[in-house]
């Protein structure tokens, strides 16, 4: 909407489609809640004709440059994989323990001409323009935590073992890569979560996939629980579990040397090894 021949509003056209085909448009607020160290997230609301018209959402916009189709098609990869391993996960556990938001693409179809104004209370970084991509996403009440991060950090104090076990049957399930950087919101035992990190032996998964070093860098601060003791870890045969070396870690492995196959190289110098794939099963649901 103008005033005085002045755009208004920050507005994206309609989406790409929702997993129910559902497309939204949004509207949102002229400076972002959070700038990270890739992306400005304002909040907004949705508009359309699906069931989520008028709820809210949040905006994410590319921080560092004019974002393009290009730089979100890894985003929604990354979650349509994570996804399929969520539900083989819930299905296991049985329940529906793990989501992930779906980010649903739009392009910018107005840009506030208010926002020099409001850049002056309301420092940030980001300068929005008109035909940019950005992704819209169900926006989380409630609080909004991080899990496990891009390393395999984990909160001490968390309770939440099982979106530790969800990262570790990534790897069990695939072989080849693992989900992390788990973040968003628990719902009694659901957790709603937003734009994981894929880290794969093939670094296909965008600018965050931190190949096999980041394969290793996760297992080298994940601590199993009671629900993953037994899944495999990636399987490193010159490198011995953490246990039982001498090598500056946070949080070495504690699981029973029987079943230890976390293999963890010396801190943050593990980029040329590739992990054997296994021809054994995928997954054998009985030692769950
Ligand atoms: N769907 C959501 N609903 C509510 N808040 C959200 C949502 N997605 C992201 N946020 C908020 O925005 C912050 C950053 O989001 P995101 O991780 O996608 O961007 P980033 O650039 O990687 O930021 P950072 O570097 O802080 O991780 C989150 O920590 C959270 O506070
Ligand atoms: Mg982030
Ligand atoms: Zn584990």
């Amino acid at each position: 909407m103008k005033i005085l021949g002045l755009e208004r509003d920050n507005t994206t056209l309609m989406s790409s489609p929702d997993a129910f085909g559902w497309e939204y448009s949004a509207s949102f607020e002229l400076y972002p809640f959070h700038e990270g160290k890739d992306r400005a997230v304002y909040k907004g609301i949705m508009n359309g004709r699906g069931p989520q018209r008028a709820q809210l959402c949040v905006v994410k916009a590319k921080l560092d440059r004019f974002g393009s189709p290009e730089d979100w098609e890894p985003v929604q990869e990354v979650v349509r994989r994570a996804t399929a391993l969520a539900t083989s996960f819930n299905v296991l556990v049985n329940a529906r323990v793990i989501s992930f938001l779906w980010p649903k693409v739009a392009e910018l179809s107005t840009v506030s001409d208010f926002t020099p104004l409001i850049r002056i209370f309301k420092k940030h970084d980001k300068y929005l323009k008109k035909e940019e991509m950005v992704v819209i996403e169900d926006f989380l009440e409630g609080d909004f935590e991080t899990f496990n991060s891009t390393v395999g950090w984990i909160d001490p104090h968390s309770k939440a073992d099982i979106t530790q076990a969800f990262s570790h049957y990534t790897w069990h399930a695939t072989r080849s890569l693992v989900v992390c950087g788990l973040q968003g919101v628990a719902e009694g035992r659901r957790f709603r979560l937003t734009t994981p990190t894929i880290h794969s032996r093939d670094g296909k998964y965008g600018e965050s996939d931190g190949g096999v070093a980041g394969v290793m860098e996760f297992f080298s601060t994940h601590r199993c629980n009671n629900i993953c003791s037994a899944w495999a870890g990636p399987d490193v045969p010159d490198i011995k579990c953490a246990r039982d070396i001498n090598v500056h870690h946070p949080r070495p492995c504690n699981r029973p040397r029987r079943n230890c196959n976390m293999y963890i190289p010396p801190y943050h110098s593990h980029v040329d090894y590739v992990p054997k794939v296994p021809s054994a099963p995928i997954f054998d649901s009985t030692r769950f």
